[in-house]
């Protein structure tokens, strides 16, 4: 690729301002490059390489299988189908944001087709793939998104019309590609919702609707690393494979991962170009340590809750620690999860690096946005080794040569 086809790759990715902040040029040059009114010198191509596109190459070739990315977010899920030899054909988001983050770290490769809103998305329009991934929203069926929905009187789960019916959205194209395979992923409370009516219905579509075979099971990433984070996958089959949750490999509990393996480690050994430490050791900005007027309220706020028998209240942790789930909500007070820092200095959130590792995205994962926009994205993301351990149970299944008969009804109860 010459240096002028790397500058239009960038500029699909970010603006021309952006691209002149991360070459240290100025965005007119950009733009002069754009129109090839001016040669770039030699060293830009390796500056766009290692500042602004994906790492890697472009992927080439079919790949072992295809792959859709549903509600995609910043991509958590695609990375560990990938990392199994999976092929990426389509991807959908919609939150300019995210799509901001997922574009500067996945290479979209030829034929490759992004949409925005999938309600908008015809099915048909839809590439033809092996297996169907969706991390469907969960606001409608998580606690904290029940407890709002109900304190601001408004529905929740399926009654609620806009993200609450997006699962048969995911239904709709399941029936018109039938893929070999579909991976779905939501918060645990999607099991009990409603009394179970929710996941009832879901799988009830799933199974006799769309005939598939599916399985389900509710895995925590602390098996993985050093975060409490529970989620149901369900998996379903076009054809009746011997898939079987006994395949899964969950490191235990003990020996997993403590907290201090996704902290800066401060000792001067991490690369200085990171946006979040600074000086010879690497120290972690001031900006992340606690202010005292808010370190004080939550400390307050947890006192009162004690007093009044609830468990409430921020989650201090320390290198040896394994801490709470990482909300979207982080970004407004960072209290389930604080860093202490010792009993003379106020505790700190976590940066972005480190909501990026604790969530098992490697030190090459760029974040291309702000710190409460990132804050957002892996809060919302998964747990990547824990998709990538079911993608690596499932894979064998969807290359056995099974039969392309579209599926039957399989009117058989789900195997938890
Ligand atoms: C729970 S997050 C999924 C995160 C993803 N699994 C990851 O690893 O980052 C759900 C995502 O669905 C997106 N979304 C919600 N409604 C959508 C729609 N109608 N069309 C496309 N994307 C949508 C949200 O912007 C959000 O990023």
């Amino acid at each position: 690729m010459n240096t002028y086809q790397l500058i239009d790759l960038s500029l699909q990715r970010f603006s021309p301002k952006e691209v002149a902040q991360a070459l240290g040029v100025d965005p007119k040059t950009v733009r002069r490059w754009q129109t090839r009114e001016t040669e770039p010198k030699p060293y830009i191509a390796d500056a766009i390489r290692q500042r602004l596109l994906p790492f890697g190459e472009p992927p080439s070739g079919e790949g072992k299988f295809r792959f859709i990315d549903l509600f995609a977010g910043i991509g958590g899920i695609r990375t560990a189908f990938e990392k199994q030899g999976g092929r990426c054909v389509f991807t959908s988001e919609w939150d300019p944001y995210a799509v901001k983050t997922y574009r500067a770290n996945f290479h979209d490769g030829e034929g490759h087709v992004f949409a925005s809103d999938i309600t908008k998305v015809d099915e048909r329009d839809i590439p033809d793939h092996d297996v169907l991934l969706a991390g469907f929203p969960c606001q409608p069926f998580s606690i904290a998104g029940v407890s709002k929905k109900n304190a601001l009187g408004r529905p929740h789960g399926f009654a609620d019309k806009t993200q609450g019916t997006l699962f048969f959205d995911v239904a709709r194209i399941i029936a018109e590609k039938k893929p070999r395979a579909f991976l779905l992923e939501n918060v645990k409370n999607l099991v009990s919702h409603d009394k179970g009516r929710t996941f009832s219905t879901i799988i009830d579509v799933l199974q006799n609707e769309l005939g598939y075979h599916v399985h389900h099971r509710v895995i925590n990433g602390k098996h993985f690393g050093p975060q409490h984070r529970e989620r149901i996958i369900i998996v379903g089959f076009r054809e009746e494979v011997p898939f079987t949750w006994d395949d899964l490999e969950l490191p235990d509990f003990g020996i997993s991962p403590r907290m201090g393996a996704v902290l800066h480690r401060q000792d001067g050994t991490e690369p200085d170009d990171s946006p979040y430490i600074n000086g010879a050791k690497g120290k972690v900005l001031e900006k992340y340590t606690l202010s005292d007027k808010l370190w004080e309220y939550l400390q307050n706020y947890a006192a009162k809750h004690r007093d009044k028998g609830n468990g409430f209240g921020f989650g201090l942790v320390t290198k040896e620690s394994t801490c709470r789930t990482l909300s979207a909500r982080y970004y407004k007070d960072g209290s389930e999860i604080l860093i202490s820092q010792g009993a003379k200095k106020n505790p700190r959130r976590l940066t972005p690096r480190e909501c990026a590792r604790l969530m098992g995205f490697d030190d090459n994962f760029r974040i291309p946005v702000s710190d409460t926009r990132a804050y957002k994205q892996f809060g919302n993301s998964v747990v990547v080794p824990v998709i990538s351990e079911v993608a690596r149970i499932m894979v064998p299944h969807l290359l056995s040569d099974t039969s392309s008969e579209p599926a039957k009804p399989a009117k058989k109860k789900a195997k938890a």
